[in-house]
């Protein structure tokens, strides 16, 4: 696979991604080399990962917690912590190896590190691989407000190796195909059936082409002043769902792809509603979703519990919330409003 360029870091895949990893820490004479990981990629990606890494640099591995739940500054404090114990300096490398609560938490944590150190993103999980590790986003939730606290920041590199793909559930793979939908619902309507019949043959060229629209809109707008907040499709309604899940204790937590395929449903009706997007591409888009995503009965009578959630929504300018809609596959409008009544009756169409 090409390589991808981003603005100052390079997103490269397999044996040459861990040759310039190989030739970063022989040119930029790293003091020592921290991997940051969580108990499930210690034990299932760091036994893949470590053969490739040709150097005598001194390592020291640190595991965190696995889970949406401790992505948070208690965490990253536990992490600076141990850093400092273990003689951590400004020239010190954090390699996170992980799903992105890992490559978002990693490169917080390197970014505020002394006043930052250098970071590099081996992602682990489709979703890390197509979204997270890419784009310089790096954070942590505040309670179950997501992403609420972080700073942009890039990598020196990205590694995208989908050998690790094969350490995961079904579940957790899946998550990472509704970033691949949005990518196909906003720019390139080719990936949605790719998406629908994904098999390893076609795998790396899916991971690859969703790089290259996310990068193609982060180099255009890197600190989402306009462009980027296309790649929020779905995610206004979809966090807000993710966060009630999170917080309700009789209830299932969601992956972060299953909220998202919710919201991209509504958010697409909303585009009926609002913008005139054909209800029959509508209907396509949930019928391409629910293939791939189960459905997930809303209560209605949490609906109103959940759109309470919507005001911090992080991209909310002046105590409105914006939605990105779609006029047309491959067509959208940014920074929408949308009447309340229409959320409920978006959910109502979520749920049919
Ligand atoms: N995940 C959305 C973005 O990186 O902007």
């Amino acid at each position: 696979m090409e390589v991808i360029k981003a603005s100052d870091y390079n997103v490269e895949f397999g044996e040459k991604g861990y040759n310039s990893l190989n030739e970063l820490i022989s040119r930029k004479s790293y003091s020592k080399l921290f991997i940051l990981v969580d108990e499930n990629t210690f034990e299932n990606c760091y036994p893949k990962f470590i053969p490739n890494l040709e150097s005598d640099i001194s390592i020291e591995v640190i595991e965190i917690d696995a889970g949406e739940e401790f992505k948070n500054l208690e965490t990253c404090i536990a992490v600076w912590d141990t850093i400092t114990e273990l003689g951590g300096d400004r020239k010190s490398l954090l390699l996170t190896l992980g799903g992105g609560v890992i490559t978002d938490l990693g490169g917080f944590v390197a970014s505020c590190f002394k006043r930052g150190i250098d970071f590099v993103n081996i992602p682990t999980t489709l979703l890390a691989m197509v979204d997270a590790s890419v784009g310089g986003k790096t954070g942590v939730d505040l309670g179950v407000l997501k992403n609420q606290i972080g700073v942009f920041a890039n990598p020196e590199l990205v590694i995208i190796d989908s050998k690790y793909l094969s350490t995961l559930d079904q579940r957790d793979f899946t998550s990472g195909l509704a970033e691949v939908m949005k990518y196909a619902l906003t720019f390139d309507k080719s990936l949605l059936s790719a998406v629908t019949n994904i098999h390893e043959a076609n795998l790396d060229e899916i991971i690859h082409k969703s790089i290259v629209i996310k990068n193609n809109v982060v180099l255009q707008d890197p600190k989402e002043g306009h462009l980027r907040k296309v790649l929020n499709f779905g995610h206004t309604l979809g966090h807000a769902v993710e966060s009630f899940y999170l917080d309700s204790a009789d209830k299932a937590s969601l992956t972060h792809g299953e909220a998202i395929a919710i919201g991209m449903i509504c958010e697409s009706y909303l585009s009926h509603k609002v913008l005139g997007f054909s209800i029959e591409a509508v209907s396509e888009i949930k019928k391409n979703i629910l293939s791939v995503f189960d459905k997930i009965s809303l209560d209605p009578s949490d609906y109103s519990a959940i759109l309470s959630l919507l005001k911090h929504d992080k991209k909310n300018v002046s105590g409105k919330t914006n939605y990105v809609l779609l006029q047309d596959f491959e067509r959208f409008k940014i920074d929408c409003q949308v009447d309340e009544q229409l959320l409920s009756e978006s959910f109502e169409y979520y749920n049919q």
